[in-house]
């Protein structure tokens, strides 16, 4: 095993309080990229070789080359983030590489984009707001801007996990009634929540509004194609806080242009930071820059655990939020 207090971590980019400073005081060689931009696929190989750990972001690739490239002395990636479809979790264990990601610490941030993203495509808040600073408003009229009703709607989650329940959970305040489809049935969700289980052929048709919440992987990659945009009302607004891939894009500006659904507000995108064609130039669709989990809490609490993480599993114990524990137990 390493000695802790000589291993050597590579941090992808700068990262907000407390940062890598828990790894710093633990006397770890700690090596930060200055530049807040993704690295490429290259120089990251480069910079990885020989290093014990890897403290990651979601746009960083992790693939069976780049671990080669790492070499056996690599023990964890941390991945500083919940969603992990960035990164080849079977080939990390494989040659004995701990992942860990950071679940619970952003939950209720994400919940939060989800449903701000939900109140502003339903009430027109982006377009309210861009006619009022080009000072094209000429007072209150009773025909501008409306929107769509939200209290009493029914709310449609696909996956419910932690976020889709914090995002149902907020919906009582509403009196929403919430239905939901997962991989399984969550009984303690039913119970908690009173939501109820529909297959996902339901969920479309019944949503008014449908909040995605879904890992990214080949299950749900494209989930909503424009078979399942045509399924969905056309008075449904869809809202995506988890990865982008989820929805077929191309589609989306196609179903918003051609009002196939009322709206939808995005905080993430197919090819991010990149737009589908046409998705900008809509004003029923609200776009954010993945700031789901961007509150100065829940970035704080995200460094901290993937430093606590990487602590854990250079001293030889088992991280708090470890994905692959079968690296341990074989
Ligand atoms: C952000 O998208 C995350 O997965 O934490
Ligand atoms: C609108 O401002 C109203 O008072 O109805």
């Amino acid at each position: 095993m390493t000695d802790p207090a000589h291993a050597r971590v590579l941090v992808t980019r700068p990262l907000p309080e407390p940062g890598a400073g828990p790894l710093v005081t633990a006397g770890l060689e700690v090596e930060q990229q200055p530049v807040d931009a993704p690295l490429a696929a290259a120089d990251l190989a480069a910079l990885v070789a020989g290093q014990d750990a890897l403290l990651c972001m979601l746009s960083d690739r992790i693939d069976g080359a780049l671990l080669d490239a790492a070499g056996p002395s690599l023990r964890i990636v941390a991945n500083f983030a919940v969603g992990f479809d960035n990164i080849d979790v079977p080939a990390a264990t494989a040659r004995g590489v701990l992942v860990t990601n950071t679940p619970d610490v952003l939950t209720d941030a994400t919940a939060d984009v989800a449903w701000t993203l939900l109140m502003a495509a339903a009430r027109r808040v982006i377009e309210g707001d861009t006619l009022v600073r080009q000072g094209r408003w000429v007072g209150w009229t009773p025909t501008q801007l409306l929107g769509a009703p939200v209290a009493g709607r029914t709310l449609g989650i696909f996956g419910m996990g932690k976020i889709g329940r914090a995002v149902a959970r907020r919906a009582s305040g509403f009196g929403m009634p919430v239905r939901y489809h997962n991989r399984s049935r969550d009984e303690q969700a039913e119970q908690e929540l009173g939501a109820t289980y529909v297959p996902l052929d339901e969920l479309l048709a019944t949503s008014d509004f449908l909040s995605l919440h879904a890992p990214l992987n080949e299950g749900s990659r494209h989930v909503i194609d424009a078979a399942a945009l045509a399924a969905m009302k056309s008075t449904a607004i869809i809202v995506n806080t988890a990865r982008g891939p989820l929805i077929d894009e191309a589609a989306l500006v196609d179903a918003l242009r051609t009002g196939t659904i009322a709206a939808a507000g995005l905080d993430v995108f197919e090819a991010e930071p990149a737009l589908a064609p046409g998705l900008a130039e809509l004003d029923n669709v609200v776009l954010l820059p993945h700031l789901g989990s961007a509150t100065t809490d829940a970035r704080a609490a995200m460094a901290q655990l993937c430093c606590d993480n990487i602590l854990a599993a250079l001293a030889g114990d088992r991280p708090k939020t470890l994905l692959n524990p079968e690296v341990l137990d074989r």
